[in-house]
């Protein structure tokens, strides 16, 4: 089968756009849904009536934050989700669920095997986004949620390594546990989300799933190996942090910390190799992190069957949640490196751009431009609109301008007499080729989220303690030793999402304010938190800011437990609407079409949760949030 070709087939159609609302849009509400029984009329007017349109240009909207601000929870033993006076929260899907029909329950031992665990739901969720179905928009969906990596709770008495080795049943294991859950869900007559058991729909990737590899680099030598002669078929994927979704109705899985899974035992070839060394897979000269080399020869990456294995990792996957039997295809037209996510917007006339973080200390902001238009009127065109394009990465002057700079062979010095003998190299190494560009150093870009109407684009710089020793300072990162992180705002030149120059600022440093030196404390208009991750938009233009900090470090003590909170563009003030147990990261984030129902992750909580069978031990955990009077949340 050709990959580039069949994947996809039997898809429902996507038959037209209904641009409701831009969430909605992108959620790709088909026009005879819409038409169906009087039900698209009547839920459209009544969505912009409740949601009250749009704040112009991200201007201050008083009524914007309508709840009280949740007060940080310091207690070592606190396990619990505590979300606004108003609100209810209640944990929804874990870690061990049974997912594909025929799945055997969690056991709270642990003590089930890799075969179980490919059939359940996978560890550490991460990035999620809820697909509407056809019949019932607004009441029945497919949440598809991320499987990031493992904790040693996986398995009954944490990790096995016996005279350096890993047994072979844990690295499978492991490997089953990552990847993505889809799941379908219902609203039911009480207004409360059900997951559906045994539906069609229900389906795991993991790091065991065949995959398709497409785009410049599928097939070049680079991605061949023992197993795969083509260079275009690879199983799994591995670190499946946020993501992204298309307006056709698809999910983008993102690949970031791929590269420690990998290990190369001959320091010379990995000294000489730069799309092992760039991109720090673990070597003979440190310890592999994982192990899994000793059982799995896949992921031993030294001179011989598998040196390329690495390279066919660190790539967007588009997935079509909707069609069960798809092949998960790699883009490679994206370029290769440690992607948080893959936000996607489009203009009025189709041009459509792809935006990523690359979340290493001193890495790059990225934005890939498709070659073709978004056309929603013909869905085939749109399936393959991701392997053809522009790669960007960004640099930032001094003086709050910046600029796209194109990661194209032949242009930019981007040349065999420097080095890159043609495009599929770019890609493959495509940190080399932005460093030959000069593009700027951040601090650690995590998620990308877009404002619905102005467009202007947020990065969440989550931390980085080698500014001011490894990456120089820039007043984009102007801490040293940058414990907190912030939030860059860009606006593109016309708010086009195919501009080459853009104006940057930065939205807030976050932290505590420091009364010696304002510029070296943080300047948060509100509620204090630290290490700014998950970033999101909802249709009234509320931004949404997750966190990941180290909760027992001294520095984050008087903030805390991990939260979720609420900013006002215009006016910058921030609100704490939820605060996570102890030692979890809060991360992930989607709404159902009526923006009525949240839902959140609970990621490595460090402490029992969820508590619903007494005594569990610690589960990442999807969590539903609805508004008690049933109203939008936020308000
Ligand atoms: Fe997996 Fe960058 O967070
Ligand atoms: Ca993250
Ligand atoms: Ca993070
Ligand atoms: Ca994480």
């Amino acid at each position: 089968m050709d990959p580039n070709a069949g994947p996809f087939l039997g898809h429902q159609d996507h038959i037209d756009d209904q641009p409701v609302n831009p969430r909605q849009e992108s959620s790709q509400v088909p026009r005879r849904t819409l038409l169906k029984g009087g039900l698209a009329g009547g839920v459209s007017l009544a969505l912009l009536s409740q949601l009250g349109g749009c704040c112009k240009n991200g201007g201050s909207d008083a009524q914007l934050l309508g709840f009280k601000s949740v007060p940080v929870q310091t207690a070592e033993d606190f396990d619990q989700v505590l979300v606004a006076d108003g609100y209810s929260a209640q944990p929804f899907f874990s870690w061990g669920e049974p997912v594909v029909p025929g799945a055997p329950a969690w056991k709270q031992d642990a003590s089930q095997n890799w075969q179980d665990q490919l059939l359940q739901a996978g560890d550490n969720h991460d990035g999620m986004h809820f697909f509407p179905l056809e019949d019932d928009p607004q009441n029945h969906g497919l949440l598809v949620v991320n499987h990031e990596y493992v904790n040693d709770t996986l398995h009954p008495n944490g990790k096995t390594v016996l005279d350096g080795k890993r047994p072979l049943a844990e690295v499978l294991k492991e490997q089953a546990a990552h990847g993505l859950s889809i799941i379908e869900i219902q609203r039911d007559s009480e207004g409360q989300w059900q997951k559906v058991a045994n539906s069609h729909y229900n389906r795991r990737l993991t790091g065991l799933t065949p995959m398709a590899l497409s785009g410049p680099v599928a097939g070049t030598d680079a991605l061949q190996t023992q197993s795969d002669s083509t260079g275009k078929r690879v199983l799994g994927t591995l670190n499946n942090c946020a993501m992204g979704y298309t307006p056709w109705g698809t999910y983008l899985i993102c690949e970031e910390n791929w590269h420690k899974y990998f290990y190369n035992s001959d320091e010379k070839d990995y000294q000489t190799r730069p799309s092992h060394k760039r991109y720090g897979i673990p070597h003979a000269a440190e310890k592999s992190n994982y192990g899994w080399h000793t059982a799995d020869p896949r992921f031993n990456a030294s001179p011989g069957g598998y040196v390329n294995e690495p390279n066919r990792f660190g790539w967007v996957v588009e997935v079509d949640p909707y069609n069960p039997k798809s092949m998960p295809i790699k883009r490679t037209a994206l370029g290769r490196y440690c992607r948080e996510g893959a936000t996607v917007t489009h203009a009025k006339d189709g041009t459509l751009a792809v935006y990523s973080g690359d979340d290493t200390r001193g890495e790059y902001i990225y934005k890939f431009v498709a070659a073709g238009k978004y056309n929603p009127k013909q869905p085939e065109a749109n399936r393959h609109l991701l392997d053809q394009g522009t790669l960007y990465v960004a640099y930032l002057d001094d003086q709050g301008q910046g600029e796209w700079r194109a990661l194209v062979w032949g242009e930019n010095g981007l040349t065999p007499e420097n080095g890159f003998p043609d495009q599929a190299y770019v890609l493959l190494n495509a940190r080399l080729a932005a460093d030959h560009l000069q593009a700027t150093p951040m601090d650690r870009p995590e998620w990308v989220a877009i404002h619905p109407e102005s467009k202007d684009v947020y990065v969440s710089l989550t931390n980085n303690k080698n500014r001011g020793k490894d990456d120089p300072l820039h007043p984009a990162n102007p801490r040293a030793n940058n414990l907190h992180g912030q939030i860059l705002k860009i606006q593109e030149k016309g708010a086009r999402p195919d501009a080459t120059d853009f104006k940057w600022d930065l939205f807030l440093l976050a932290g505590e304010a420091d009364s010696n030196d304002p510029s070296l404390g943080g300047n948060i208009n509100g509620d204090i938190f630290s290490s700014p991750d998950g970033l999101a938009f909802d249709a009234s233009g509320r931004l949404w800011i997750q966190t990941d900090y180290h909760d027992s470090a001294p520095q984050n003590s008087m903030m805390g437990c991990n939260q979720l909170l609420c900013a006002d563009p215009g006016s910058k003030e921030v609100r704490r609407f939820l605060v996570g147990p102890r030692g979890c990261e809060i991360t992930g984030i989607t709404f159902s079409l009526d923006y009525r129902t949240l839902w959140v992750n609970v990621q490595h909580p460090g402490i029992s949760y969820p508590a619903s069978d007494g005594k569990s031990r610690p589960r990442s955990t999807t969590v539903v949030i609805t508004k008690n009077d049933g109203g939008v949340i936020g308000t």
